[in-house]
């Protein structure tokens, strides 16, 4: 059982932020690995505990969409009026699942954004994260708190067991909401595109901003999304034990003995599986997207040889469950 943060925890938390320390804390997405923004040195100890490539640009968390104004740039933006706009429509998706990319503001540290000129924002909707936010006064950079390339947190134990003693200190607000990475939406360009789908949906933002939205990028493209956003690696969020969706099985093919299957709809693998995981039994997509990355963590140390996963129409919020099990799929 969880054992949830109090008052003075998040005070403690919001202090040890601003003398440039780690902090892990949840939001409604994924756990995620805090340094305050504003600080060069504690960012790059973010880079350091995650062993993440110093090209791929963190998110920062602000509390309130005047702080997103505030450590973005809006007046380098390509239009300062439609993005001003813009920022007032996607306002009611906030607290929440949305991250926007716009012009860095001068207060943000560069290696926050890999020293690019853009810088990711959003208001996490946690109780707990928004409360340190109000308790550090400022912005804070946080990835998801895993290894570079593992499979993101959702649980505070997820913190401890795979960065333990590299974060000076972890907020538990028990197991997150959402389970999936928020939604990644560019606002530098005409059409506003999503560089990473979420649980903030295409037509979400379409009705929002009441104009068209691109969606992310097909695998074909993959390589022009690299550098879009040099974080959107082929191969992400990855259990160590090799993983296939079941729909790149070929019927009746033989798997590797100690093969586990991860079910969420009514699949049922025509091979024995030594262990199973179903994430709903009514193929309910929230709940599946919330359960998803602890269930992967579970089965990676279950001593299998393969995962099989089933699969879901890539639409709405199947689109980004499916987007994380094909990068996970993926061997390099
Ligand atoms: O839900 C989330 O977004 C979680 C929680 C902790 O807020 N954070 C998260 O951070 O998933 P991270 O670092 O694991 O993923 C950030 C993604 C990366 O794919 C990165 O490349 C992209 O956002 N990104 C960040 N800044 C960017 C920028 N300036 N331009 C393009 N992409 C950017
Ligand atoms: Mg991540």
């Amino acid at each position: 059982m969880a054992n949830i943060s109090s008052q003075s925890d998040i005070t403690h938390a919001a202090t040890l932020l601003a003398q440039g320390k780690l902090v892990a804390f949840p939001t409604e997405t994924v756990y995620g690995l805090g340094a305050d923004a504003r600080n060069e040195g504690a960012v790059t100890k973010i880079y350091a505990a995650k062993g993440r490539p110093s090209n791929n640009p963190l998110i920062v968390h602000v509390a309130t969409v005047e702080d997103v104004r505030r450590y973005a740039d809006i007046s380098a933006a390509w239009n300062p009026a439609v993005v001003e706009e813009w920022i007032t429509k996607l306002a009611p998706l906030w607290p929440g699942p949305l991250s926007v990319i716009l012009p860095r503001g001068k207060d943000i540290a560069p290696n926050v954004c890999a020293g690019g000129p853009t810088v990711a924002l959003r208001i996490p909707r946690h109780p707990l994260a928004l409360d340190l936010l109000k308790a550090f006064k400022g912005p804070i950079a946080a990835p998801s708190a895993n290894p570079s390339m593992y499979v993101s947190p959702t649980t505070a134990s997820h913190v401890k067991e795979s960065l333990g003693d590299k974060v000076d200190y972890i907020l538990d607000g028990g197991p997150c909401e959402v389970g999936l990475e928020s939604t990644v939406l560019s606002l530098l360009t005409p059409i506003p595109r999503v560089l990473r789908p979420g649980a903030i949906t295409l037509d979400m933002l379409r009705h929002a901003l009441g104009c068209p939205v691109e969606g992310p990028l097909s695998s074909g493209e993959s390589l022009s999304t690299e550098l879009l956003s040099p974080g959107l690696l082929a191969k992400h969020y990855s259990p160590r034990t090799p993983l296939k969706l079941r729909t790149s099985l070929s019927k009746g093919e033989l798997v590797p003995h100690n093969t586990g299957a991860l079910i969420f709809s009514d699949w049922k693998p025509d091979f024995t599986p030594a262990v199973t995981k179903v994430l709903s039994t009514c193929g309910d997509l929230e709940e599946v997207a919330a359960r998803l990355f602890g269930a992967l963590r579970e089965l990676d140390t279950a001593g299998l040889n393969l995962i099989v996963v089933d699969t879901c129409e890539p639409i709405g919020l199947g689109e980004a469950i499916m987007d994380r099990l094909v990068r996970a799929s993926r061997r390099s």
